[in-house]
């Protein structure tokens, strides 16, 4: 057994993304070179955690993972992020998901193959309990209902901060969830299909009616928003020079979440975070963009005097 070391334990789907920008002109049964190609792990909560790992908090991820190469892969890449290895279960017959991303080069739009054969899905003996305790953190996402409630029900008890993304899903599940996270980011698909309300303000208010916690919507390029006892505090998007936009709302919970960690007050956490996903943004697949140290050096000027202060201490 490891002793429990970890300051953020993430759970979620875990696939491994093969990600490609065909040339133009691609026609069916055609065979092209494409120099623009990536393979790389994905998944909401697991690439937010890649985002607490590289700011230098350590970051265990729980996944099932058996030996074939999808899985070896899967490990390998939360190896190279920097991902604690405690709680990936080695799981025989199970696996990783794989994802096939096409990404139009005109448009942007996504086009996303993925399979989910023998994937290790998570049960509740599964659910690291005695971690949880020690850790400061938890990151889930909604792929994975188990891991999902297992972890925020941990980490409720024993009031353990824990930030949720949910893209979809039942009524009930999301609701549950919505009800024990202390920071509930979503997108603002999810938060209309949950809540039937239009509008940023609106939703939030609506989202409030189901949880005590902290509540936030994103939407794309427009940017996020969040509900305060003060009214709703719009952050903009930052502006920047889009490859591909797979992983902006992964990467935007991770910067949320390290400054969660470090305290910072709710309007430094999300210009961070929308930082971070400006930067993922850059860059084609949901991890080549997030941004290090060298890279937070450069872009200093561009926060504001607070957050310029706050991040000048990050590690
Ligand atoms: N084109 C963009 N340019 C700059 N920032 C962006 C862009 N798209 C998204 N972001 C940033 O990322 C945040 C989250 O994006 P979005 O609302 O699209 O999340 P999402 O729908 O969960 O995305 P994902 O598909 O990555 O899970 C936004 O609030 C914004 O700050
Ligand atoms: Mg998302």
């Amino acid at each position: 057994m490891h002793p429990p070391t970890a300051e953020v334990i993430a759970s979620g789907i875990n696939v491994v993304d093969f990600l490609a920008r065909p040339p133009a002109g691609v026609v069916a049964g055609g065979k092209y070179e494409t120099p623009e190609m990536e393979v790389q792990g994905g998944g909401p909560a697991s690439t937010a955690a890649c985002v607490t790992a590289v700011f230098g908090h350590a970051t265990a991820f729980l996944a099932r993972l058996g030996d074939d190469p999808i899985s070896r892969l899967s490990r390998s890449q939360f190896a190279q992020a920097g991902i604690l290895p405690d709680h990936l279960i080695m799981a025989p017959g199970e696996r990783a998901g794989v994802s096939m991303i096409q990404i139009d080069r005109a448009s942007g739009e996504r086009t996303v193959f993925y399979n989910l054969h023998d994937y290790g899905w998570i049960r509740d003996e599964d659910i690291p309990l005695a971690a949880i305790k020690e850790a400061r953190l938890v990151i889930v996402d909604g792929y994975d209902t188990t891991a999902a409630l297992g972890m925020l029900r941990a980490a409720a008890s024993i009031s353990c901060p824990s930030i949720i993304d949910l893209e979809h899903g039942e009524t009930g599940f999301v609701h549950e969830c919505i009800s024990l996270a202390s920071d509930v980011l979503l997108p603002l698909h999810t938060a209309r299909a949950t809540t039937g309300q239009d509008t940023p303000e609106a939703a939030l208010r609506a989202l409030a009616e189901i949880g005590t916690g902290q509540m936030l919507v994103t939407d794309g390029d427009r940017g996020s928003w969040a509900l305060t006892p003060d009214g709703i505090l719009h952050q903009p998007a930052f502006e920047t020079r889009v490859v591909d936009t797979n992983g902006c709302g992964d990467a935007f919970h991770g910067g949320y979440a390290v400054g969660l960690l470090r305290g910072w007050p709710l309007p430094l956490r999300m210009e961070f975070a929308a930082w971070v996903a400006s930067r993922v943004a850059t860059a084609l697949g949901g991890r080549s963009g997030i941004p290090d140290r060298a890279t937070l050096r450069n872009e200093l000027h561009r926060f504001s005097p607070a957050l310029q202060a706050a991040a000048s201490s990050l590690p």
